[in-house]
C-alpha cells in the first residue's frame, strides 16, 4: 500500500489521505517493538502474530467472522492479529496497545451479531483465542477447566469422551466460543432444570493486566 501520489491529487488532499495511513503503519510498528520487547524473545512473538503482509493474515481473521456483513473489502481490519498461547502473550499485547494507543477486540467465537470481537473504527489489534483452548475434564468430581477460545461444541464433546452421563448447560449452535458465551449467560436445552451455563461455573481465572499499565 502507497500513500496517493501528491502530483495526481491537490497537495492537501493527499496529505488528507497519506497521513491516516502513516500513522497505522507508525502505530503499528511502534506495537510490534514493544510486543518483542515484552516477549524478550522476537522467535516467540513470530508465531503468534499476523500483520496484513502474512499470506495467512486473510484466513485466520475470515475464519470465525460468523457474520458475511463484516466479511467486505470495506469492514476495517485490525493492523495486527495476535493469538496467544500462553497467558503473558494476552498481557504484553494489551500493555502494548495502550502504550501505542491502539484499541484491542478480543474474540473467541466471533459469534457477536455486531462483528465487536474483530471490527472498530479506530486502529486495533485483535486478540484472537484460538490457540487458548484446552479442557480438561474430571469427571469423578463433575467438574471441568476450560479456556476461553474453547468452542462449546468441543466442552460438549470433550465431556461425552468422559461421561456417558454428565453433561453441561449451554448453547446448541457448537461453533459458539466460551469466552463470550459464558460471560453474556449461556442458554440452551438444559436451561429449565440446569440453569444457564454462567449459573454453573464455579471458578475463573483472570488475566490481570492492570498493573502494567502504571507507568
Ligand atoms: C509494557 O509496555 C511498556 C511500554 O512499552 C514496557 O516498557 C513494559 O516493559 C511492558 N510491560 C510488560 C509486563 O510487558
Ligand atoms: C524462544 O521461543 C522459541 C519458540 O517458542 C523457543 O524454542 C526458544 O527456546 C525461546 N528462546 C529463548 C531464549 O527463550
Ligand atoms: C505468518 O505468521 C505466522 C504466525 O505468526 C508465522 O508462523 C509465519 O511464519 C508467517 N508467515 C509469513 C509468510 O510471514
Ligand atoms: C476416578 O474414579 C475412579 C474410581 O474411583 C478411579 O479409578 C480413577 O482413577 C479416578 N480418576 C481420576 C482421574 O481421578
Amino acid at each position: 500500500m502507497k500513500p496517493v501520489g501528491s502530483s495526481v491529487f491537490p497537495f492537501a488532499f493527499a496529505l488528507l489521505l497519506s497521513f491516516p495511513w502513516a500513522t497505522a503503519a507508525h502505530t503499528h510498528e511502534n506495537f510490534l517493538q514493544c510486543l518483542t520487547l515484552s516477549f524478550g524473545n522476537s522467535s516467540s512473538i513470530s508465531e503468534v502474530i499476523y500483520t496484513p503482509s502474512n499470506s495467512s493474515y486473510s484466513s485466520v481473521l475470515q475464519f470465525s467472522i460468523q457474520n458475511p456483513r463484516f466479511s467486505t473489502p470495506a469492514t476495517p481490519k485490525p493492523l495486527v492479529i495476535v493469538t496467544p498461547s500462553h497467558v503473558s502473550h494476552i498481557q504484553a499485547a494489551v500493555n502494548c496497545s495502550r502504550t501505542h494507543g491502539m484499541q484491542v477486540r478480543v474474540r473467541s467465537g466471533g459469534h457477536d451479531y455486531e462483528g465487536l470481537s474483530y471490527v472498530s473504527d479506530v486502529p486495533f489489534v485483535l486478540i484472537d483465542l484460538i490457540d487458548l483452548r484446552s479442557i480438561s475434564v474430571d469427571a469423578n468430581n463433575s467438574m471441568a477447566w476450560v479456556q476461553s477460545g474453547a468452542t462449546i461444541g468441543e466442552v460438549y464433546y470433550r465431556i461425552a469422551e468422559k461421561s456417558r452421563t454428565l453433561g453441561f448447560p449451554g448453547g446448541i449452535a457448537t461453533t459458539l466460543g466460551i469466552g463470550g458465551h459464558f460471560s453474556g449467560g449461556g442458554y440452551g436445552t438444559m436451561l429449565r432444570k440446569y440453569g444457564r451455563a454462567s449459573d454453573n461455573i464455579i471458578d475463573a481465572q483472570l488475566v490481570d493486566v492492570a498493573q502494567l499499565t502504571l507507568t
